[in-house]
């Protein structure tokens, strides 16, 4: 449905357009003005209703909506952190979208969220470091003991690059249920701030800065089957939100599948293995792209594994983390499978 633009006239005398922008999140739907000129997540804040967000300057993604229906525009002389499939979808940066029309806007996330999961800045201790394979570091930091981080399976952490001024966003792999104990799985590159302090220079007992919970992402719905699709460091929100789905001893199937370029470059199998012991609800598909012969590696990606088995209940919920070229393979494939698109929840890898 679209509603008609109101109209209000200042002391000025001049007309001062406003829109209504109705925000439907996944518990409550609120309704707000946005005044042409102002984008959405200004009207929203200006009238005290939160919307999740980060950089502000559309560089992040974090503010992501879903337009259904109206207009909401963003200046074309930008690169955003979206997919041109995305931008076809309807998907927006609140942070720099401003209303032509009245508006309908789906968010994937619930607006308890953002009172449950406080914002929190804190410096923590580096209590663990692994290589868990030969472009995949497991960082683990602790809190003080008067801080707790309480987060949203799924939810990410901007950490301080230690010796710097450069920060980094990472998800959590572990469980809600460790507050004080966070880990990150970290991607190794051949170069950058955080790649070459890990290599370098990291040593247990580093301070480290870090402010979260940050990021959208989480499970949306509490029944039907789940299907998850990890590309490489993706895994990460994966682990967190398999952690809870075992804790709610979740009876619907749970289908993860995992992928990375290289059979060298998977990580975790032990612990996946692990998990479908005591979670006999869950299956583990495992790909590696180039080619290989190792057993139980499927070869090709998690996009090319999926079949139209994987989504026949139509109540299923599609999870996807990795990099934008594998998001957006997913996206179209999921959907030529029958998938809807409200059924599918993403986050993608952004550049530092
Ligand atoms: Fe970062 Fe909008 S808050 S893109």
């Amino acid at each position: 449905m679209t509603i008609a633009a109101s109209e209000s006239r200042p002391a000025s005398g001049n007309v001062a357009r406003t829109h209504s922008v109705r925000l439907h999140y996944t518990d409550t739907s609120k309704e707000i003005l946005v005044p042409e000129g102002i984008s959405v997540l200004d009207a929203a804040a200006a009238t005290g209703v939160r919307l999740a967000r980060q950089c502000g300057i559309g560089t992040c993604g974090t503010c992501v909506g879903r337009v259904r229906d109206g207009a909401l525009v963003m200046p074309d002389n930008r690169i955003y952190p979206l997919s041109e499939g995305e931008m076809a979808d309807g998907m927006r940066l609140l942070c720099q979208a401003k209303a032509e029309a009245d508006s309908e806007v789906e968010l994937d996330y619930p607006a308890s969220m953002l009172d449950d999961y406080p914002l929190r800045q804190a410096t923590a201790k580096v209590t663990g470091m692994q290589r868990l394979a030969e472009t995949v570091v497991e960082l683990t930091v602790r809190l003080p003991k008067q801080v707790s981080l309480a987060f949203r399976p799924g939810q990410y952490t901007r950490l301080r690059v230690p010796g710097t001024d450069e920060w980094r966003s990472y998800s959590m792999a572990s469980g809600e249920r460790q507050k004080r104990e966070l880990t990150f799985t970290i991607r190794l590159l051949p170069t950058g701030a955080m790649s070459d302090y890990l290599r370098d220079r990291a040593t247990i007992g580093d301070q480290i800065e870090l402010e979260g919970p940050l990021g959208s992402f989480g499970l949306a719905s509490d029944a039907g089957p789940v299907l998850m699709l990890a590309g490489g460091t993706g895994l990460a929100p994966m682990l967190s939100m398999l952690d809870k789905l075992q804790m709610s001893r979740y009876k619907e199937p749970i289908r993860l599948v995992f992928g990375c370029t290289r059979v060298t470059d998977l990580f975790h199998l032990d612990e996946l293995e692990a998990r479908t012991s005591f979670m006999t609800n869950l299956s583990v598909h495992v790909t590696a792209a180039e080619p290989h012969d190792q057993p139980g590696v499927l070869a090709g990606t998690p996009v090319s594994a999926l079949t139209a088995d994987h989504v026949s209940d139509p109540a299923t919920s599609a999870y996807l983390c990795g990099p934008p070229a594998m998001l957006e393979a997913a996206f179209t494939r999921l959907q030529e499978l029958g998938l809807p698109r409200a059924n599918i929840h993403a986050e993608q890898f952004l550049p530092s």
